[in-house]
């Protein structure tokens, strides 16, 4: 799995000095340019694909405190360009194998005047995309390197439909706008954008470390023009550094369709490769809480009468689990400190509540095959979170707890540091590599972004970083469309812990004022379209007594060989397909709005298989009528075509199976024959 075969083509040449000139480099497929210039000795990339024009030259450098701007007039001292091509498997993923080929190119500039400090640009580009870097080498004169503005500019060539949420610098937890690029005044990134001439274009980054998130507002060049706003430390600077310093690659994704963007594997392949030797430990899996009954107000994460992790209910939720082929049971509100919520130092990773015997619960869950979760809320107190990293992860890994869900909610001590700063962002990676030590993985809330460095560390299982399904609980709630735009902006960036599964979407008994803004077959869905390696069955373990559609996540999968991402319109409908084994499960939702849909299925299927549908029915809807689901067994072949009718919020689920034995001498009903969008639960 972990083999990497690399081969690299090297060609190297020199330049004489020269402060204009004009570099192209081309993707392996030759549709998209690059265009690098010094132009007076001002460094611009322009970005054309199929020989039109998509990024118009946009400008690269550095404001520093207490030195002039790095923006030139530079002279190009040396450049190498070299093809790069890597054949690599994933310790786990939507795919078992990814193959990453681009042109990449290695631009050194020198300042013609005074200082004459040294920047080197890196660019590759493959057939998905374009990214650059910057570098300033360790040289002569410069020790420490305090940045104050990243002067990256992205000067599109044209307007186009673009989605986002706000440029926050302390969460992502909002629900998307769709405005035109022209409208966009802050955002964070992935945001996704249908420019005018059709093509799907998608901002992020790769392997953000030892720098800060980049957030885009708008430049002064035009109106279709974004730029580099880092988020600052408490002073003020953005970038902190000692002698040298690499950027994190700033990403444009490139496709001519919205599946185009979900098969991307661009961002993972601009990240180093796996640092964990033996990954065995690193277990994706299905798993389940004592999480949703606090945001119920059905149990207290705070010990008390209606305290939801006590030994007993854990004993219960262990059992239920093991029953249901799920792997693993987060715990929240286990240890003490969230009755000191918002004070400093009061999250105690070690210690457990005395009505939660952790001993008892970790040795019964692995008696039964249920991995305890633990969880390490901070309350965002992360100075506290790190003088006790070590002892929290010393402790979960005695015990035998495989993984943990970390949570920073509030404003992050240090005082003045933001959760998406530079402080930070080197806080989220010593949890990760002390959790690596000792073999534990992690899922964090409040993230800093995915950025791909789950293929390093890939023990980074999952993150929220996202407005997930707990909004549902105590907000407004995300609109049916929510989910339809999360697969291309906030997922394009990696997993996401979104925590799918509810089956009692009213929930009136706890909470008649808020619900879930779904049908019950879309919730199904969801486990396949918004990929996790730890995927989340949500909801309270009653709701999912005496339920059939309760099957579906029993049978899943989260691990997956190949993924086939079959049709798709942004902020519309999405239909995903992904094999384990022999085994395929698609998932399809819709917006608020009903669809039909005719999903092809050749690609997927070899021969005959039986496919167990969960589907709405003609009656069912968000809103008027969730629950109507419509679930059936029929054989299927690759020359049938998949006829389906999602309801408003709505959605399917199928698992296809190999025909057993048995029902080869039984006369099951071929699928063609069955109209899904005839379907009625009369
Ligand atoms: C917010 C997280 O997103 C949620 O999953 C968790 O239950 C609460 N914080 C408490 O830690
Ligand atoms: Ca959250």
């Amino acid at each position: 799995m972990n083999k990497t075969l690399i081969l690299i083509t090297i060609i190297l040449f020199s330049c004489k000095p020269e402060i204009s000139t004009n570099i192209v480099v081309l993707s392996p497929d030759d549709k998209i340019q690059v265009e690098v210039k010094l132009d007076q000795g001002m460094p611009f990339y322009a970005v054309q694909v199929d020989g039109k024009k998509c990024i118009l030259p946009s400008a690269l450098g550095y404001r520093f405190r207490g030195q002039p701007d790095l923006t030139g007039p530079f002279q190009l001292t040396n450049s190498n360009t070299e093809v790069i091509e890597e054949h690599w498997g994933p310790v786990w993923g939507q795919e078992k194998s990814i193959h990453s080929l681009s042109r990449a190119i290695r631009l050194e500039l020198r300042e013609v005047l005074a200082p004459h400090r040294q920047l080197n640009l890196h660019f590759r580009v493959f057939n998905d995309g374009v990214a650059f870097r910057y570098e300033i080498p360790a040289q002569p004169g410069i020790d420490s390197i305090f940045i104050t503005e990243e002067l990256s500019e992205f000067n599109f060539a044209m307007d186009g439909r673009s989605w986002w949420i706000p440029g926050d610098y302390d969460s992502y937890e909002f629900l998307y706008t769709q405005t035109p690029l022209s409208d966009v005044k802050s955002v964070n990134t992935p945001i996704t954008m249908i420019m005018d001439n059709g093509l799907h274009i998608s901002l992020h980054e790769a392997n953000l470390t030892g720098y800060p998130g980049m957030t885009l507002g708008k430049s002064q060049q035009s109106e279709f023009s974004l730029r580099s706003i880092l988020v600052p430390w408490p002073d003020g600077d953005k970038v902190k550094q000692v002698r040298q310093l690499t950027s994190p690659w700033r990403t444009i994704t490139i496709g001519q369709k919205a599946t185009d963007l979900l098969n991307s594997r661009m961002i993972l392949n601009l990240n180093p490769p796996n640092l964990i030797d033996n990954p065995d430990w690193i277990q994706p899996m299905k798993y389940m809480g004592i999480w949703w009954g606090m945001h119920l107000n059905k149990e207290t994460w705070v010990q008390g009468p209606k305290h939801g992790a006590t030994t007993a209910n854990a004993m219960h939720y262990i059992d239920f689990a093991a029953e249901n082929q799920i792997q693993g049971l987060l715990i929240e509100g286990w240890n003490v400190g969230w009755e000191k919520w918002g004070q400093p130092d009061a999250f105690v990773m070690t210690q457990a509540y005395d009505d939660y015997d952790i001993e008892k619960i970790t040795a019964y869950g692995r008696e039964r095959g249920v991995s305890i979760i633990g969880h390490h809320e901070t309350g965002a107190d992360a100075d506290f979170y790190e003088r006790q990293l070590e002892a929290a992860f010393a402790y979960a890994h005695d015990l035998g707890i495989q993984a943990v869900k970390s949570g920073y909610v509030g404003a992050i001590r240090p005082v003045g540091q933001h959760h998406h700063g530079q402080w930070m962002v080197e806080h989220y990676r010593r949890v990760v590599e002390m959790a690596a030590k000792y073999q534990v993985s992690i899922d964090v809330h409040e993230p800093i972004k995915p950025t791909g460095i789950e293929r390093t560390w890939p023990n980074m299982l999952t993150r929220e970083g996202g407005r997930g399904q707990e909004y549902n609980a105590w907000s407004e709630g995300n609109p049916p469309i929510h989910t339809t735009i999360l697969p291309f902006t906030r997922l394009l960036a990696g997993p996401m812990d979104y925590t799918p599964g509810i089956f009692d979407l009213r929930f009136d008994r706890y909470k008649p004022d808020n619900r879930v803004q779904s049908t019950l077959a879309k919730q199904l869905a969801l486990m396949v379209v918004l990929y996790s390696p730890l995927q989340m069955a949500a909801d309270l373990p009653e709701n999912y007594v005496n339920q059939p559609a309760f099957q579906f996540i029993r049978d899943l999968e989260v691990v997956w060989d190949e993924s086939l991402y079959l049709e798709a319109e942004i902020g519309k409908f999405v239909t995903i397909a992904r094999r384990h084994g022999s085994d395929w499960f698609l998932g399809a939702i819709t917006n608020g709005d009903a669809r039909e849909l005719e999903i092809p299925i050749n690609q997927m299927l070899q021969g005959e298989m039986i496919a167990e549908c969960y589907v709405d029915t003609e009656e069912s809807h968000w809103d008027t009528n969730p629950y109507p689901i419509w679930m059936g067994s029929y054989t299927i072949s690759p020359a049938d075509t998949l006829k389906a009718k999602l309801a408003p919020g709505g959605g399917m689920a199928i698992r296809f199976r190999p025909i057993t034995k048995e029902e080869m001498d039984q006369d099951l009903m071929p699928i063609s024959e069955l109209r899904l969008d005839q379907r009625s639960t009369e």
